[in-house]
């Protein structure tokens, strides 16, 4: 932070540090959400304020997280639930006209990992569970061969109602719905999401100029999670010889998963 920092940056910065000094006062020295490499250096001396240089260098460097501030999953669930309840029998979109089933989501609510997909097909409008038609087996197979379990990761979609004839979402369907992915997203606090397919990547970024072919890849982020865009299942069924990618994005995701990095 350069000496031109304002006044609420330097009040932030002042705030922040106390609230870790308080945690190291109580032996928490490490957190369960990425802060490595938190810098703010040479923050300058003011005449209100007591510290000449702040240097913060945090890193968390093992799994074994003391969870400070994350809500337990069984109180995720409940919250969860009750976002569920909050949604109800929503008529906020015109999707809402044809649908069968509500597909909220599922999977862990306090799943590491989330998988967002664009909206329900059929298969999903019919049963209310997200990817269980022919995308879904394709997923399905790719979380095994991550050496987790559907049961492991949670699975949303940006859309909860089935567009009519699978056509994408419109921009005003999206908008209505994207407020319950947060929430569900903040409420899950995964480590890293997975957008299957450009809808999933465009809307949740909220930048419609994103194309996965430019920037499968590479890692985006949302509100401190790590997003890694892939391909749609359903895209792949048609183009198969595009799934090592999927493959290596995976694994990337594998990786930040296991080592933070
Ligand atoms: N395609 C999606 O985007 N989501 C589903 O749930 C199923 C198919
Ligand atoms: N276009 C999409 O919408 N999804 C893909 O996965 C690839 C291209």
């Amino acid at each position: 932070m350069s000496d031109e920092s304002s006044a609420p940056e330097r009040e932030m910065v002042r705030g922040i540090v106390d609230v870790l000094r308080y945690y190291g006062a109580m032996g928490i020295e490490r957190f369960p959400f990425p802060v490595s490499n938190v810098k703010a250096d040479g923050v300058s001396d003011s005449p209100d304020c007591h510290t000449a240089t702040i240097d913060l260098d945090l890193t968390v460097r093992e799994e074994s997280a003391l969870y400070v501030t994350q809500p337990s999953p069984s109180e995720k669930a409940k919250q969860l639930s009750a976002l569920r309840d909050k949604i109800g029998d929503c008529a906020r979109c015109k999707l809402s006209a044809g649908r069968t089933n509500i597909v909220f989501g599922e999977g862990n609510p306090d799943a590491r990992l989330m998988f967002i997909g664009e909206g329900p097909g059929e298969d999903e409008d019919l049963q209310g569970r997200p990817f269980v038609g022919k995308a879904g087996v394709l997923l399905t197979r790719l979380i095994e061969k991550m050496e987790l379990r559907r049961e492991d990761v949670y699975i949303a979609n940006i859309v909860k109602c089935r567009p009519p004839g699978n056509r994408e979402p419109a921009q005003d369907e999206t908008g209505s719905c994207r407020g319950f992915l947060e929430q569900q997203i903040e409420i899950i606090r995964p480590a890293v999401i997975m957008t299957l397919g450009n809808v999933a990547l465009q809307t949740l970024m909220n930048n419609p100029a994103l194309k996965i072919s430019a920037v499968r890849g590479k890692l985006l982020e949302f509100k401190g999670h790590t997003v890694i865009p892939t391909f749609h299942p359903a895209y792949l069924l048609r183009n198969p010889a595009d799934k090592w990618k999927t493959w290596a994005d995976a694994q990337k995701a594998l990786e930040k998963l296991h080592h933070g990095h």
